[in-house]
Protein backbone atom coordinates (compact mmCIF):
# COMPACT_ATOMS: atom_id res chain seq x y z
CA UNK A 1 0.00 0.00 0.00
CA UNK A 2 1.14 3.49 -0.58
CA UNK A 3 1.32 5.47 2.39
CA UNK A 4 -0.37 9.39 2.40
CA UNK A 5 1.97 11.57 1.24
CA UNK A 6 0.66 15.30 2.57
CA UNK A 7 1.23 17.99 -0.22
CA UNK A 8 0.88 21.03 2.71
CA UNK A 9 4.18 21.89 4.26
CA UNK A 10 3.47 23.00 7.68
CA UNK A 11 5.53 25.15 9.89
CA UNK A 12 8.01 22.43 11.57
CA UNK A 13 7.37 24.46 15.10
CA UNK A 14 4.99 24.52 17.75
CA UNK A 15 4.42 28.44 19.19
CA UNK A 16 5.39 28.60 22.95
CA UNK A 17 5.35 32.32 23.51
CA UNK A 18 3.41 35.09 21.26
CA UNK A 19 4.23 38.68 20.22
CA UNK A 20 0.88 40.76 19.85
CA UNK A 21 0.25 42.14 16.82
CA UNK A 22 -1.31 45.61 17.00
CA UNK A 23 -4.64 45.81 14.50
CA UNK A 24 -4.31 49.37 12.69
CA UNK A 25 -6.64 50.82 10.21
CA UNK A 26 -5.79 52.96 7.08
CA UNK A 27 -6.29 56.25 8.71
CA UNK A 28 -4.13 55.52 11.25
CA UNK A 29 -1.18 54.24 9.20
CA UNK A 30 -1.65 57.17 7.14
CA UNK A 31 -0.76 59.45 10.24
CA UNK A 32 2.16 56.86 10.88
CA UNK A 33 3.84 57.54 7.51
CA UNK A 34 3.33 61.46 7.78
CA UNK A 35 4.87 61.35 10.93
CA UNK A 36 7.74 59.47 10.08
CA UNK A 37 8.26 61.53 6.94
CA UNK A 38 7.10 58.87 4.54
CA UNK A 39 10.22 56.94 5.08
CA UNK A 40 9.86 53.14 6.40
CA UNK A 41 12.79 53.01 8.91
CA UNK A 42 11.30 55.82 10.41
CA UNK A 43 8.17 54.64 11.29
CA UNK A 44 8.09 52.52 15.05
CA UNK A 45 7.57 49.18 15.02
CA UNK A 46 4.64 48.86 17.09
CA UNK A 47 2.99 50.59 13.90
CA UNK A 48 3.64 47.83 11.24
CA UNK A 49 1.55 44.32 11.75
CA UNK A 50 3.67 42.24 9.49
CA UNK A 51 7.48 43.37 9.32
CA UNK A 52 9.74 42.70 6.63
CA UNK A 53 12.10 44.86 6.47
CA UNK A 54 14.73 42.48 7.35
CA UNK A 55 15.62 38.43 8.26
CA UNK A 56 18.88 39.84 9.98
CA UNK A 57 18.45 39.23 14.01
CA UNK A 58 14.69 39.61 13.63
CA UNK A 59 14.30 34.86 13.65
CA UNK A 60 12.28 33.73 16.53
CA UNK A 61 14.72 31.49 18.78
CA UNK A 62 13.82 27.77 19.91
CA UNK A 63 12.84 26.83 23.67
CA UNK A 64 16.46 24.63 23.55
CA UNK A 65 18.16 28.16 22.69
CA UNK A 66 16.67 30.28 25.44
CA UNK A 67 16.99 27.08 27.28
CA UNK A 68 21.01 27.53 26.54
CA UNK A 69 20.67 31.20 27.30
CA UNK A 70 20.79 30.38 30.37
CA UNK A 71 23.65 28.07 31.07
CA UNK A 72 26.44 31.04 29.32
CA UNK A 73 29.16 30.97 31.32
CA UNK A 74 30.57 34.85 31.33
CA UNK A 75 34.10 34.18 32.19
CA UNK A 76 36.51 36.41 30.56
CA UNK A 77 38.71 34.00 29.07
CA UNK A 78 37.70 30.12 28.66
CA UNK A 79 34.59 30.32 29.30
CA UNK A 80 32.35 26.82 28.46
CA UNK A 81 30.17 28.77 26.18
CA UNK A 82 32.82 29.96 23.80
CA UNK A 83 34.08 25.71 23.38
CA UNK A 84 30.19 24.99 22.85
CA UNK A 85 30.45 27.78 20.37
CA UNK A 86 33.85 26.82 18.77
CA UNK A 87 32.87 22.96 17.94
CA UNK A 88 29.73 24.04 16.76
CA UNK A 89 31.38 26.40 14.40
CA UNK A 90 33.89 23.81 13.38
CA UNK A 91 31.76 21.15 13.07
CA UNK A 92 29.91 22.47 9.71
CA UNK A 93 33.24 24.46 8.52
CA UNK A 94 35.99 22.37 9.44
CA UNK A 95 37.87 25.27 9.72
CA UNK A 96 40.67 25.59 12.97
CA UNK A 97 40.77 29.27 14.30
CA UNK A 98 36.97 30.57 14.99
CA UNK A 99 37.05 34.19 16.48
CA UNK A 100 33.57 35.83 17.76
CA UNK A 101 32.55 38.68 16.67
CA UNK A 102 29.36 41.02 17.43
CA UNK A 103 28.03 40.98 13.91
CA UNK A 104 29.00 39.75 10.64
CA UNK A 105 30.30 43.45 9.64
CA UNK A 106 33.06 42.93 12.38
CA UNK A 107 34.58 39.72 10.79
CA UNK A 108 35.01 41.42 7.62
CA UNK A 109 36.32 44.64 9.08
CA UNK A 110 39.02 42.27 11.25
CA UNK A 111 39.57 39.96 8.35
CA UNK A 112 39.78 43.17 5.58
CA UNK A 113 42.11 45.05 8.00
CA UNK A 114 44.68 42.17 8.54
CA UNK A 115 44.65 41.01 4.86
CA UNK A 116 43.76 44.47 2.48
CA UNK A 117 46.42 47.17 1.27
CA UNK A 118 45.09 50.55 -0.62
CA UNK A 119 44.74 49.73 -4.12
CA UNK A 120 43.84 46.00 -3.64
CA UNK A 121 41.51 44.50 -5.54
CA UNK A 122 37.98 41.90 -3.65
CA UNK A 123 36.58 40.11 -6.33
CA UNK A 124 33.25 38.65 -4.98
CA UNK A 125 30.09 37.80 -6.53
CA UNK A 126 28.14 40.44 -5.61
CA UNK A 127 29.30 42.46 -2.42
CA UNK A 128 27.19 43.24 0.47
CA UNK A 129 27.03 47.12 1.74
CA UNK A 130 28.72 46.46 5.07
CA UNK A 131 31.06 44.27 3.01
CA UNK A 132 32.13 46.64 -0.15
CA UNK A 133 31.81 49.57 2.75
CA UNK A 134 34.64 47.75 4.79
CA UNK A 135 36.62 46.77 1.66
CA UNK A 136 36.28 50.42 0.69
CA UNK A 137 37.42 51.56 3.77
CA UNK A 138 40.70 49.85 3.31
CA UNK A 139 41.65 51.59 -0.11
CA UNK A 140 40.87 48.95 -1.54
CA UNK A 141 38.57 47.71 -4.88
CA UNK A 142 35.40 45.73 -4.26
CA UNK A 143 34.46 44.05 -8.03
CA UNK A 144 31.39 42.42 -8.53
CA UNK A 145 31.77 39.54 -10.85
CA UNK A 146 28.02 37.44 -10.89
CA UNK A 147 27.67 35.65 -13.90
CA UNK A 148 25.27 37.80 -16.95
CA UNK A 149 21.98 35.38 -15.76
CA UNK A 150 21.95 37.08 -12.31
CA UNK A 151 21.25 40.54 -13.58
CA UNK A 152 18.65 39.67 -15.88
CA UNK A 153 15.48 39.63 -12.67
CA UNK A 154 13.14 37.62 -14.83
CA UNK A 155 15.44 34.87 -15.97
CA UNK A 156 14.93 31.56 -14.34
CA UNK A 157 18.16 29.85 -13.69
CA UNK A 158 19.36 27.50 -10.70
CA UNK A 159 22.53 29.50 -9.49
CA UNK A 160 21.87 32.88 -10.67
CA UNK A 161 24.24 33.62 -7.95
CA UNK A 162 27.33 31.97 -9.71
CA UNK A 163 30.70 33.73 -9.91
CA UNK A 164 31.19 34.22 -13.28
CA UNK A 165 34.87 32.36 -13.34
CA UNK A 166 36.53 33.59 -16.69
CA UNK A 167 36.36 37.36 -15.02
CA UNK A 168 37.70 35.40 -12.11
CA UNK A 169 40.80 33.88 -13.97
CA UNK A 170 41.68 37.24 -15.51
CA UNK A 171 41.70 38.89 -12.26
CA UNK A 172 43.81 36.26 -11.04
CA UNK A 173 46.02 36.16 -14.25
CA UNK A 174 46.42 40.11 -13.84
CA UNK A 175 47.42 39.87 -10.31
CA UNK A 176 49.98 36.95 -10.95
CA UNK A 177 51.64 39.53 -13.14
CA UNK A 178 51.11 42.46 -11.23
CA UNK A 179 54.31 44.26 -10.54
CA UNK A 180 53.08 48.13 -9.32
CA UNK A 181 50.24 46.39 -7.05
CA UNK A 182 47.56 47.69 -9.52
CA UNK A 183 46.10 44.54 -9.72
CA UNK A 184 46.60 42.82 -6.59
CA UNK A 185 43.81 40.32 -6.02
CA UNK A 186 44.94 39.15 -1.62
CA UNK A 187 41.48 37.41 -1.19
CA UNK A 188 38.20 36.43 -3.67
CA UNK A 189 35.13 36.23 -1.61
CA UNK A 190 31.43 34.13 -2.30
CA UNK A 191 28.82 35.27 -0.61
CA UNK A 192 26.45 32.53 -0.11
CA UNK A 193 22.96 32.88 -0.90
CA UNK A 194 23.94 36.48 -3.00
CA UNK A 195 21.88 38.56 -0.86
CA UNK A 196 22.33 42.13 -3.03
CA UNK A 197 21.68 39.66 -5.92
CA UNK A 198 18.19 38.37 -4.92
CA UNK A 199 19.17 35.62 -2.52
CA UNK A 200 19.89 33.15 -5.10
CA UNK A 201 22.15 30.34 -4.53
CA UNK A 202 25.83 29.45 -5.48
CA UNK A 203 26.03 25.77 -6.98
CA UNK A 204 28.91 23.37 -5.33
CA UNK A 205 30.08 23.11 -9.06
CA UNK A 206 30.71 26.96 -9.39
CA UNK A 207 32.24 27.10 -5.42
CA UNK A 208 34.66 23.86 -6.47
CA UNK A 209 35.57 25.47 -9.45
CA UNK A 210 36.39 29.09 -8.06
CA UNK A 211 38.24 27.23 -5.30
CA UNK A 212 40.21 25.10 -8.02
CA UNK A 213 41.51 28.75 -9.53
CA UNK A 214 41.70 30.31 -5.84
CA UNK A 215 44.07 27.69 -5.19
CA UNK A 216 46.22 27.67 -8.30
CA UNK A 217 46.95 31.08 -7.88
CA UNK A 218 47.72 30.74 -4.05
CA UNK A 219 45.03 33.13 -3.15
CA UNK A 220 42.46 32.30 -0.17
CA UNK A 221 38.95 31.92 -1.09
CA UNK A 222 36.39 33.19 1.83
CA UNK A 223 32.66 32.99 2.06
CA UNK A 224 30.39 35.67 2.97
CA UNK A 225 28.55 32.54 4.67
CA UNK A 226 25.75 34.19 6.14
CA UNK A 227 22.72 32.18 4.56
CA UNK A 228 24.89 29.04 3.94
CA UNK A 229 22.34 26.38 5.20
CA UNK A 230 19.68 28.30 2.55
CA UNK A 231 22.67 27.71 0.16
CA UNK A 232 23.27 23.74 0.71
CA UNK A 233 19.90 23.46 0.72
CA UNK A 234 19.26 24.66 -2.74
CA UNK A 235 21.98 22.80 -3.76
CA UNK A 236 19.77 19.49 -2.21
CA UNK A 237 17.05 20.60 -4.88
CA UNK A 238 19.01 21.70 -7.91
CA UNK A 239 21.88 20.06 -8.43
CA UNK A 240 23.01 16.72 -9.24
CA UNK A 241 24.62 14.11 -7.00
CA UNK A 242 23.20 15.88 -3.84
CA UNK A 243 19.75 15.13 -3.70
CA UNK A 244 20.49 12.13 -0.69
CA UNK A 245 23.63 13.73 1.16
CA UNK A 246 21.96 16.08 4.33
CA UNK A 247 22.24 19.64 4.22
CA UNK A 248 25.16 19.25 6.85
CA UNK A 249 27.00 17.09 4.83
CA UNK A 250 26.39 19.83 1.65
CA UNK A 251 27.47 22.62 3.86
CA UNK A 252 30.79 21.19 5.21
CA UNK A 253 31.88 20.51 1.31
CA UNK A 254 30.93 23.98 0.61
CA UNK A 255 32.78 25.07 3.37
CA UNK A 256 35.82 22.66 2.36
CA UNK A 257 36.08 24.91 -0.52
CA UNK A 258 37.00 27.90 1.19
CA UNK A 259 40.00 28.62 3.21
CA UNK A 260 37.83 30.77 5.57
CA UNK A 261 34.41 32.62 6.02
CA UNK A 262 32.32 35.77 7.68
CA UNK A 263 29.55 34.49 9.29
CA UNK A 264 26.44 36.89 10.63
CA UNK A 265 24.78 34.71 13.04
CA UNK A 266 21.80 36.97 12.56
CA UNK A 267 20.55 34.71 9.58
CA UNK A 268 21.68 31.04 9.37
CA UNK A 269 23.03 31.29 13.20
CA UNK A 270 19.19 31.43 14.04
CA UNK A 271 20.02 34.29 16.70
CA UNK A 272 19.12 37.64 17.12
CA UNK A 273 22.76 38.83 17.49
CA UNK A 274 26.50 37.79 16.64
CA UNK A 275 28.63 36.25 14.06
CA UNK A 276 32.19 34.80 14.04
CA UNK A 277 35.22 35.18 11.36
CA UNK A 278 36.83 31.66 10.87
CA UNK A 279 39.25 30.06 8.95
CA UNK A 280 42.57 27.78 8.65
CA UNK A 281 46.08 30.34 8.13
CA UNK A 282 47.79 30.61 11.40
CA UNK A 283 49.73 33.57 10.50
CA UNK A 284 45.88 35.20 9.69
CA UNK A 285 45.20 34.16 12.92
CA UNK A 286 47.75 36.19 15.11
CA UNK A 287 46.75 39.37 13.23
CA UNK A 288 43.25 38.73 13.46
CA UNK A 289 43.18 38.13 16.93
CA UNK A 290 45.42 41.20 18.01
CA UNK A 291 42.50 43.41 15.95
CA UNK A 292 39.75 41.42 17.93
CA UNK A 293 41.27 41.87 21.28
CA UNK A 294 41.58 45.70 20.20
CA UNK A 295 38.23 46.46 19.31
CA UNK A 296 35.69 43.60 19.74
CA UNK A 297 37.10 41.65 22.92
CA UNK A 298 39.19 38.87 24.34
CA UNK A 299 39.60 35.82 21.45
CA UNK A 300 36.98 33.32 23.45
CA UNK A 301 34.46 36.34 23.37
CA UNK A 302 34.72 38.99 20.69
CA UNK A 303 31.77 41.37 21.67
CA UNK A 304 29.86 38.79 22.61
CA UNK A 305 27.65 37.62 26.45
CA UNK A 306 28.52 33.88 26.90
CA UNK A 307 24.74 33.34 26.63
CA UNK A 308 24.42 34.52 22.88
CA UNK A 309 27.09 32.16 22.21
CA UNK A 310 25.17 29.42 23.89
CA UNK A 311 22.50 30.52 21.31
CA UNK A 312 24.42 30.84 18.10
CA UNK A 313 25.64 26.99 18.98
CA UNK A 314 22.17 25.77 19.64
CA UNK A 315 21.08 27.81 16.33
CA UNK A 316 24.48 26.14 14.32
CA UNK A 317 22.55 22.63 14.68
CA UNK A 318 18.64 23.63 14.51
CA UNK A 319 19.07 24.98 11.06
CA UNK A 320 20.64 22.35 9.45
CA UNK A 321 17.32 20.53 10.11
CA UNK A 322 16.01 19.21 6.98
CA UNK A 323 12.36 20.16 7.96
CA UNK A 324 12.97 23.60 8.99
CA UNK A 325 15.33 24.44 5.56
CA UNK A 326 12.05 22.49 3.28
CA UNK A 327 9.51 24.85 5.17
CA UNK A 328 11.74 27.82 4.98
CA UNK A 329 12.27 27.75 1.28
CA UNK A 330 8.73 26.31 0.51
CA UNK A 331 7.40 29.35 1.83
CA UNK A 332 9.06 31.81 0.24
CA UNK A 333 8.39 30.02 -3.10
CA UNK A 334 4.70 29.97 -1.82
CA UNK A 335 4.42 33.64 -1.85
CA UNK A 336 6.44 33.88 -5.17
CA UNK A 337 4.37 31.68 -6.83
CA UNK A 338 1.20 32.97 -5.46
CA UNK A 339 2.18 37.25 -6.29
CA UNK A 340 3.64 36.37 -9.97
CA UNK A 341 1.37 33.27 -10.97
CA UNK A 342 -2.53 34.80 -9.40
CA UNK A 343 -1.35 38.44 -8.83
CA UNK A 344 0.65 39.18 -12.44
CA UNK A 345 3.22 41.22 -10.34
CA UNK A 346 6.51 40.91 -11.99
CA UNK A 347 9.49 39.29 -8.96
CA UNK A 348 13.09 38.27 -9.20
CA UNK A 349 12.85 35.11 -10.67
CA UNK A 350 12.84 31.72 -9.27
CA UNK A 351 12.50 33.32 -5.46
CA UNK A 352 15.36 33.23 -3.63
CA UNK A 353 15.66 31.73 0.05
CA UNK A 354 15.18 34.66 2.60
CA UNK A 355 12.93 37.02 0.46
CA UNK A 356 10.99 37.82 -2.50
CA UNK A 357 12.19 40.76 -4.84
CA UNK A 358 9.12 42.91 -6.34
CA UNK A 359 10.35 44.52 -9.68
CA UNK A 360 8.17 47.56 -9.17
CA UNK A 361 10.15 49.10 -12.58
CA UNK A 362 8.20 46.46 -14.63
CA UNK A 363 5.20 46.76 -11.98
CA UNK A 364 5.03 50.30 -12.34
CA UNK A 365 5.98 51.41 -15.58
CA UNK A 366 4.09 54.97 -15.32
CA UNK A 367 6.56 56.33 -12.50
CA UNK A 368 9.78 57.32 -13.81
CA UNK A 369 13.21 55.61 -11.61
CA UNK A 370 13.37 59.49 -10.38
CA UNK A 371 10.52 59.49 -8.89
CA UNK A 372 11.51 56.80 -7.12
CA UNK A 373 9.10 53.59 -8.27
CA UNK A 374 10.05 50.79 -5.72
CA UNK A 375 9.88 53.66 -2.40
CA UNK A 376 6.70 54.23 -3.71
CA UNK A 377 5.67 50.79 -3.73
CA UNK A 378 6.85 50.21 -0.10
CA UNK A 379 5.05 53.11 0.91
CA UNK A 380 2.11 51.23 -0.76
CA UNK A 381 2.15 48.00 0.89
CA UNK A 382 2.59 50.03 4.65
CA UNK A 383 -0.33 52.30 3.94
CA UNK A 384 -2.63 49.50 2.60
CA UNK A 385 -1.70 46.74 4.33
CA UNK A 386 0.74 47.29 7.56
CA UNK A 387 3.65 45.69 6.07
CA UNK A 388 7.05 46.95 6.31
CA UNK A 389 9.26 46.23 3.46
CA UNK A 390 12.56 47.37 2.02
CA UNK A 391 13.48 49.59 -1.47
CA UNK A 392 16.66 48.89 -2.99
CA UNK A 393 16.26 50.89 -5.89
CA UNK A 394 17.56 54.12 -6.35
CA UNK A 395 17.13 56.29 -3.15
CA UNK A 396 19.39 52.87 -1.35
CA UNK A 397 21.82 52.76 -4.31
CA UNK A 398 21.16 56.41 -6.75
CA UNK A 399 23.61 58.99 -5.80
CA UNK A 400 26.93 58.74 -6.30
CA UNK A 401 30.15 59.75 -4.13
CA UNK A 402 30.34 63.27 -6.33
CA UNK A 403 26.93 63.84 -5.65
CA UNK A 404 25.43 63.46 -8.88
CA UNK A 405 22.32 61.17 -9.37
CA UNK A 406 22.58 58.14 -11.66
CA UNK A 407 19.53 55.96 -11.23
CA UNK A 408 19.75 52.30 -10.20
CA UNK A 409 20.04 49.00 -12.22
CA UNK A 410 17.21 47.93 -10.45
CA UNK A 411 13.87 49.06 -8.86
CA UNK A 412 13.49 46.34 -6.20
CA UNK A 413 10.89 46.02 -2.84
CA UNK A 414 12.40 43.76 -0.55
CA UNK A 415 10.16 41.20 1.66
CA UNK A 416 12.60 39.78 3.81
CA UNK A 417 11.19 37.00 6.26
CA UNK A 418 12.22 36.64 9.78
CA UNK A 419 13.22 33.29 10.48
CA UNK A 420 10.05 30.93 12.11
CA UNK A 421 7.99 34.21 12.93
CA UNK A 422 5.43 34.56 10.74
CA UNK A 423 2.97 31.48 9.39
CA UNK A 424 1.10 30.61 6.25
CA UNK A 425 -2.06 33.24 7.25
CA UNK A 426 0.60 36.27 7.49
CA UNK A 427 2.21 35.40 4.48
CA UNK A 428 -1.55 34.67 2.56
CA UNK A 429 -2.39 38.07 4.01
CA UNK A 430 0.94 39.91 2.83
CA UNK A 431 -0.41 38.46 -1.17
CA UNK A 432 -3.90 39.57 -0.35
CA UNK A 433 -2.35 42.88 0.34
CA UNK A 434 -0.16 42.87 -3.05
CA UNK A 435 -2.67 41.61 -5.20
CA UNK A 436 -5.29 44.55 -4.35
CA UNK A 437 -2.43 46.61 -4.91
CA UNK A 438 -1.63 45.26 -7.93
CA UNK A 439 -5.50 45.94 -8.93
CA UNK A 440 -4.98 49.76 -9.13
CA UNK A 441 -0.91 49.84 -10.13
CA UNK A 442 -2.02 52.44 -12.23
CA UNK A 443 -3.73 54.97 -9.74
CA UNK A 444 -0.16 54.98 -7.82
CA UNK A 445 1.21 57.79 -7.37
CA UNK A 446 4.72 58.99 -6.04
CA UNK A 447 6.97 60.77 -3.54
CA UNK A 448 9.43 63.35 -3.68
CA UNK A 449 13.01 63.75 -1.65
CA UNK A 450 12.90 66.62 0.42
CA UNK A 451 15.82 66.43 2.48
CA UNK A 452 18.52 63.76 2.50
CA UNK A 453 21.82 63.13 4.15
CA UNK A 454 25.16 62.75 1.59
CA UNK A 455 25.69 59.08 2.30
CA UNK A 456 23.29 56.38 3.86
CA UNK A 457 20.50 58.42 2.50
CA UNK A 458 17.83 55.47 2.92
CA UNK A 459 17.63 55.60 6.27
CA UNK A 460 17.12 58.71 7.46
CA UNK A 461 15.67 61.07 4.15
CA UNK A 462 12.45 62.96 4.46
CA UNK A 463 9.67 62.31 1.60
CA UNK A 464 6.43 63.79 0.59
CA UNK A 465 3.42 62.34 -1.90
CA UNK A 466 3.73 64.69 -4.91
CA UNK A 467 0.40 64.64 -6.00
CA UNK A 468 -1.56 66.43 -2.93
CA UNK A 469 -0.44 64.38 -0.26
CA UNK A 470 -2.17 61.17 -2.46
CA UNK A 471 -0.33 57.89 -3.11
CA UNK A 472 -3.21 56.01 -4.35
CA UNK A 473 -5.59 57.89 -6.31
CA UNK A 474 -8.90 57.59 -7.06
CA UNK A 475 -9.48 56.74 -10.36
C1 LIG B 1 25.36 38.81 2.70
C2 LIG B 1 25.59 39.60 3.95
N1 LIG B 1 26.85 39.82 4.37
C3 LIG B 1 27.10 40.50 5.51
C4 LIG B 1 26.09 41.03 6.27
C5 LIG B 1 26.43 41.82 7.49
O1 LIG B 1 26.03 41.18 8.67
P1 LIG B 1 25.67 42.01 9.98
O2 LIG B 1 24.40 42.75 9.73
O3 LIG B 1 25.55 40.98 11.06
O4 LIG B 1 26.81 42.94 10.25
C6 LIG B 1 24.77 40.83 5.87
C7 LIG B 1 23.65 41.41 6.65
O5 LIG B 1 22.54 41.56 6.21
C8 LIG B 1 24.51 40.10 4.68
O6 LIG B 1 23.26 39.87 4.24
Amino acid sequence: MTSFRPKTVIEPFRIKSVEHIKQTTREQREEALAAAYYNPFLLKSEDVMIDLLTDSGTGAMSKQQWAGMMLGDESYAGSDSFFKFDAAVRKITGYRHVLPTHQGRAAERILFSAMLCKGDIVPNNTHFDTTRANVEYRGAIAKDILIAAGHDPSLVHPFKGNIDLIELARLLVASKHDTDGAAKVPIVMITVTNNSGGGQPVSMANLRAASKLCRDYGVPLFLDACRFAENAYFIKLREDGYQDKSPLEIAQEMFSHADGCTMSAKKDGLANIGGFLAFNDDELADKAKNILILSEGYVTYGGLAGYDMEAIAVGLEEVMREDYLAYRITSTQYLGSVLSGKHGIPIVQPPGGHAIYIDAKAMLPHIPQSEYPAWTLALILYLEGGIRSVEIGSVMFGRQPDGSEIPAANELVRLAFPRRVYTQSHVDYVAEVLGYIASKKDQIRWVRMMESPPVLRHFTAKFQPAHDGVLLADK
